[in-house]
């Protein structure tokens, strides 16, 4: 039956993990997937999260949550991701489910929009994070890709995206990174974003934002949205996914909010129903525990407070990583520049290392990091940033 069958490649991000688990060399440092670890390298359970735990544990467990998932947790995540008094909220105007994190709601964004948005196609940022390019494609949905980061200066190359997103038939479909952009590391400023919703605006391109990182931009939840916040001022309707993976370290409990903000009551009554239809034959309903967790916290202002200041320290413990790893670049007296490792912000830095050059720092060195370059600054801790620095010193050298 299976003859014909042959190998799929590796994941190009989660594949370096399975490549770390196998290596026996004890210093060995996984710089791969996206995973905040606290200064020993050991992953960080939130303590809002563990009182979270606490308040349900022994509730409400174990029966189905409806297809749209948890409904106040949705509630809540709407609120966080558009604002407290968001006019579209207040108007009934937001379709919205709960989904399994980030890779669940553009999955079924992306299968909205292969039947609801008939013929258009997705601008993707060049580059992105690797896995938009496979649910676009298993969903049938045709890609774009839309310049984004300039090599040269290390920036946005907001000339580029600006250019070809003015060239992008009416009625396509723009993804933007809401936040800390994945894997460079790259976000537009205010006024950057203000040009890019003008113009979508104008062309009448409608935006995905996909949010999987609220908080890790500057530390702060409520800034984090504001590119969002300037599309919904400006206007535009919009769809939106949001991920507790990383903010909440709730990774392996898959969830997230998937949410369409629509002209009417009855037209985001529609539009849920048609999200509810999508997602009945993929999953049928998404698990329980992880949007009770979220709910508990973000119900409760205290627990919420409580939540915001350690959403802050782990976007922090990075910022200082930044800090050191440049420094300690700087002090081996490497010639490069490295102000882009501090000048990037949020989980990544996209280090400008070659595929070779990656290939070095694994083969030599084990240290293990996707081949475009990026590294995962939440794995650098002061245990293993000199090690790190040496490594990429000797890879750059040659
Ligand atoms: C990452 O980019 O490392 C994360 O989003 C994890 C993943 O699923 O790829």
């Amino acid at each position: 039956w299976f003859g014909h069958v042959t190998e799929a490649p590796r994941d190009p991000i989660l594949g370096v993990t399975e490549k770390y688990l196998a290596d026996t060399n004890p210093m060995k440092i996984n710089l791969g997937v996206g995973a905040y670890r606290d200064d020993s390298g050991q992953p960080w359970v939130l303590p809002s999260v563990r009182e979270a735990e606490r308040r349900v544990s022994g509730s409400h467990f174990m029966e189905y949550l409806p297809i749209g998932g948890h409904r106040q947790f949705c509630e809540d995540s709407v609120r966080l991701a558009y604002g407290e008094h968001a006019e579209v909220i207040k108007g009934k105007q937001v379709a919205m489910l709960q989904s399994l994190s980030g890779t669940g709601s553009c999955r079924l964004f992306a299968e909205f929009q292969g039947r609801w948005m008939k013929g258009s196609k997705i601008y993707i940022p060049q580059p992105t994070w690797s896995n938009h390019h496979n649910i676009f494609k298993d969903a049938h949905v045709h890609e774009v890709l839309y310049p984004y980061y300039k090599p040269e200066t290390r920036g946005l190359d907001l000339e580029g995206l600006l250019d070809c997103l003015s060239k992008a038939p009416a009625g396509s479909v723009v993804m933007l990174h809401a936040c800390a952009h994945n894997p460079t590391g790259v976000d537009p400023t205010t006024e950057q974003w203000q040009q890019i919703s003008g113009l979508m605006r104008e062309k009448r391109l409608f935006p995905f934002f996909d949010m999987a990182y609220q908080g890790f931009a500057t530390g702060d939840c409520e800034r984090d949205a504001q590119a969002l916040r300037i599309f919904l001022q400006d206007g535009h309707r919009l769809a939106l996914s949001q991920s507790y993976a990383k903010n909440m370290g709730l990774y392996g409990q898959r969830v997230g909010c998937f949410s369409i903000v629509c002209d009417s009551p009855s037209e985001a009554k529609a539009v849920e129903s048609q999200m509810k239809a999508l997602a009945r034959p993929m999953y049928s309903n998404p698990p329980l525990h992880g949007a009770l967790l979220v709910h508990q916290i973000l119900s409760d202002p205290s627990l919420k407070r409580q939540w915001f200041g350690e959403v802050k320290l782990m976007a922090d413990r990075i910022i200082s990583m930044r800090t050191l790893l440049r420094e300690n670049l700087e002090q081996l007296g490497n010639p490069l520049s490295w102000n882009h490792i501090t000048d990037q912000i949020g989980m990544f830095c996209f280090t400008g290392l070659t595929p070779e050059q990656v290939n070095k720092l694994t083969n030599e060195h084990s240290i293990y990091l996707t081949r475009n370059g990026r590294i995962s600054m939440a794995g650098v801790n002061t245990g293993n940033v000199s090690q790190l620095a040496q490594a990429i010193h000797s890879a750059r050298e040659e």
